[in-house]
């Protein structure tokens, strides 16, 4: 397959898919195009009122359940009240947050969202997985620092762009962790992560007139693409003939736009005993292990 695009979905009836975040942005056009290939799909989203709006103008058949990824109660909530196979968890949902911010249960807000209420759904989910996990990552990964002695910024100065990177690089780290893990328990579940490239969406703030607000602005309008053209490399993630571990992502202009293929990520994303170490964190933050 040389350009993926929406046509290349096979069909997808008989198959269930969650999308988190599937409210906007991102997630609401690949949560469109699943069920326009025929999956039953599951709209996880954090306001049933949006949830059900961005629902209205999907073809097929779909469903709202609510899922607040910066709440563990609500993340244990959605996953106790599913029955049944699921053949696809699309991790899509993220947040972003201008200055320190704390969930529910007192995580720095895109570390407990992007990556920690991902990982409890996940491993809450997996009894009940036959096929595919899609967490969307970025490759804002390469500018992370992850430091696992202070992931809730307790002793040093807030940045904003730091811990949405690191939130990104966990991504990656968790899904190369989690395939490992499927591996060893004989599992045929894959598990995989998409950088969707540069789009327009609610994650980038708007509006402001500092001159990096207006250049931030201006590089949107000049190189994003559009929203369903940065679903693609999570749908390419959800469908196409991959090896476990697998990183897909825009083919141009420094992976920003261009119609999805595998792409390179950083070495401390491919670091194993860091992605082994964040797998401990996580379950000592969350409570909850791996269950296979
Ligand atoms: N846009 C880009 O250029 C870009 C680049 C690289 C990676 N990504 C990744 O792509 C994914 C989708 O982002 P996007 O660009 O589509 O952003 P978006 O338009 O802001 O959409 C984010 C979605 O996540 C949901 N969400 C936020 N906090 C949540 C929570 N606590 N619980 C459940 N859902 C929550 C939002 O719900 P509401 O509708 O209720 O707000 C929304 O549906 C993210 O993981 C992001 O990191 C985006």
């Amino acid at each position: 397959m040389t350009t993926f695009t929406v046509r290349d979905l096979p069909d997808l009836a008989d198959t269930t898919a969650i999308v988190t975040g599937a409210s906007n942005g991102i997630g609401r056009s690949a949560a469109h195009a699943l069920a326009a290939a025929g999956a039953h799909v599951v709209l996880a989203v954090r306001s049933a009122e949006r949830g059900k709006a961005a629902a209205a103008g999907m073809p097929g058949t779909t469903e709202v359940r609510v899922l607040d990824l910066a709440d563990l109660s609500s993340v244990h909530a959605f996953a106790a009240g599913w029955d049944g196979p699921v053949d696809l968890l699309l991790n899509n949902a993220g947040a972003s947050a201008q200055s320190l911010t704390r969930t529910a249960d007192g995580f720095e807000l895109m570390f407990g969202v992007n990556h920690l209420g991902h990982f409890a759904l996940t491993n809450l989910l997996l009894p009940h997985l036959t096929g595919r996990v899609v967490t969307a990552a970025s490759q804002a990964e390469r500018r992370a620092r992850l430091d696992l002695d202070d992931l809730h910024w307790e002793r040093r100065p807030f940045k904003t762009l730091r811990a949405y990177n690191d939130s990104k690089l966990a991504n990656l780290l968790f899904t190369a962790e989690l395939q490992r893990r499927l591996t060893a328990a004989g599992s045929r579940v894959l598990a995989h992560a998409a950088h969707p490239g540069l789009v327009a969406t609610g994650l980038y703030p708007s509006g402001g007139r500092r001159p990096s607000d207006l250049m931030l602005a201006l590089t949107l309008r000049l190189l994003a693409q559009s929203r369903d053209q940065g679903a693609l490399p999570l749908l390419y993630a959800a469908v196409a003939d991959l090896p476990g571990d697998s990183f897909a992502g825009p083919s141009h202009l420094a992976h920003m736009r261009g119609a999805p293929r595998l792409i390179p990520r950083s070495a401390t994303a491919q670091d194993p005993a860091l992605a082994a170490r964040l797998w401990d964190v996580s379950e000592h933050l969350t409570g909850v292990s791996f269950p296979l």
